[in-house]
């Protein structure tokens, strides 16, 4: 970038007001409040399960994501934003880098590239923002949230189990329930493995040899280079062709057949209700065996607030250790969309306790100390000015939603008692000093 030149620089003509760029956006109090509440059950949740926070960069090496989620899919060849490193190492040079569009392939290059399998690190969680150049909507921003957890390991640690799905699923059940948001839908299918795969293929391919010419031009490319990626296509016309397509479920082996009816089994015994969608193949090509989306009415076209499935060959296609996984992310920005009607931000925004309010010269001293004491008392307190008249003061402890205000002027610091008044009731007592912090909090 050019610095600005100075004799151009004319502070006094008016400059266009520069915004937040299109599909990001700013998430303003009290909206914020609500997202801290969904993390902090989501904590709590992630914890009963023995989930362990991981963060890893927001940017990455392009090929992780390429070789990862894959070339053919939406997300790698339409949506990432992707740059040339121009670093001063020789070492940088025009390395491709890759803003994270996902967790998923991060988290697992963090696993191998610091052997978690050999530490018990088996379950690991990510609360960040991703980033895709998808067309911005209701739901649907270039800088989004997601809550990702992951449970990556050798066989011998049971990675591979269906009571891992089950147990994944059944977490996801019981945080939606927790949050409170009812009307959820489980989708759920299985993909098969590399062994089904072949037959499926070649039935897949078949059927799209007579059907492709009709289809968009990306169909006619993924019928050639990854026949699955046609059951992601968004246009209209090509629907009812893609709805008399042959569906990966019929083709199952042995194994696959057996994995997925005992994740059925162990959820139904859970009482955990599932749909089960044989055209869920999910939008990235990692995905193995189980794969599910959990969808709600309330957010319109783009209805899935996670996705998630299994991915048993992604650590090898990374240069890793065999290490089968499953895993989900949610959409934090549609939890939040799902939320909102039901629990208002406001009722989870935490106000002011009290207001202080110092009167007249040398007050601030006064209130900054009992604001200390206040606070370290764990109440929530704001603080005036000694220059603003009292109605300013009661204006202002309003506008903050302060529950009480106290009043320290000269001679309440002299009687070592202070004015308080309930703002909602409007009811005023004097309280010692030492009574302050149970009377405020009770
Ligand atoms: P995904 O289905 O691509 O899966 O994304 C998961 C969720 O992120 C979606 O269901 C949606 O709620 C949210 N999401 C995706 N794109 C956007 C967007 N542009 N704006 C707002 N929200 C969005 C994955 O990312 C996989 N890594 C999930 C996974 C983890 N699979 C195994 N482990």
């Amino acid at each position: 970038m050019q610095a600005p030149d100075a004799s151009t620089n004319d502070r006094t003509t008016t400059t266009d007001m520069i915004k937040a760029v299109r599909g990001t956006r700013d998430i303003l109090p009290p909206d914020t409040a609500l997202w801290n509440h969904i993390e902090a059950v989501v904590r709590d949740v992630f914890r009963a399960y023995n989930f362990q926070e991981i963060r890893t960069p927001i940017f990455e090496s392009t090929e992780l994501f390429a070789r990862g989620v894959g070339e053919e899919t939406d997300i790698v060849s339409k949506e990432m934003f992707t740059w040339e490193d121009r670093g001063r190492a020789e070492s940088d040079k025009g390395q491709s880098l890759t803003l994270r569009p996902e967790a998923t392939a991060g988290i697992v290059r963090a696993y191998i590239e610091h052997k978690l399998g050999d530490r018990g690190l088996n379950k690991l969680f990510c609360i960040g923002p991703m980033f895709r150049r998808e067309r911005p909507q209701k739901g649907r921003y270039r800088q989004f949230y997601q809550i990702d957890a992951e449970i990556i390991g050798p066989s011998s640690a049971g990675s591979e189990s269906p009571a891992r799905d089950a147990e994944i699923l059944e977490m996801l059940a019981t945080l939606l329930d927790r949050l409170g948001i009812d009307g959820w839908l489980l989708q759920l299918n299985s993909v098969g493995c590399a062994n089904c795969r072949p037959d499926y293929f070649r039935a897949l391919k078949d059927a799209l040899r007579d059907v492709a010419p009709r289809m968009c031009s990306d169909c006619q490319r993924r019928a050639v280079t990854n026949p699955l990626r046609v059951f992601d296509c968004k246009v209209p016309e090509d629907q009812p062709i893609i709805n008399n397509l042959p569906t990966i479920s019929d083709y199952l082996d042995q194994a696959c057949t057996q994995h997925f009816l005992q994740v059925q089994e162990i959820l139904q015994a859970l009482d955990i209700p599932f749909n089960l969608n044989s055209r869920l193949v999910r939008g990235l090509d990692y995905y193995t065996r189980t794969a599910f989306e959990f969808t709600h009415g309330a957010l319109g076209a783009q209805n899935a607030i996670l996705g998630g499935g299994r991915y048993d060959g992604l650590s090898e296609a990374l240069g890793g250790p065999p290490a089968p996984g499953i895993g989900f992310a949610i959409g934090e920005d549609r939890l939040v969309l799902t939320l909102q009607e039901r629990t208002p931000p406001e009722s989870v925004l935490r106000k002011p306790d009290v207001y202080i309010a110092p009167l007249g010269l040398g007050m601030d001293m006064q209130a900054a100390r009992l604001a200390r004491e206040l606070r370290r008392h764990d109440l929530a307190v704001e603080l005036g000015d000694q220059n603003f008249r009292l109605k300013k003061s009661f204006e202002a402890a309003d506008r903050a939603g302060a529950k009480y205000i106290l009043i320290v002027g000269e001679n309440e610091v002299k009687a070592d008692a202070f004015a308080l008044k309930n703002l909602a009731t409007g009811e005023q007592i004097t309280v010692p000093r030492a009574e302050l912090v149970q009377k405020i909090s009770g």
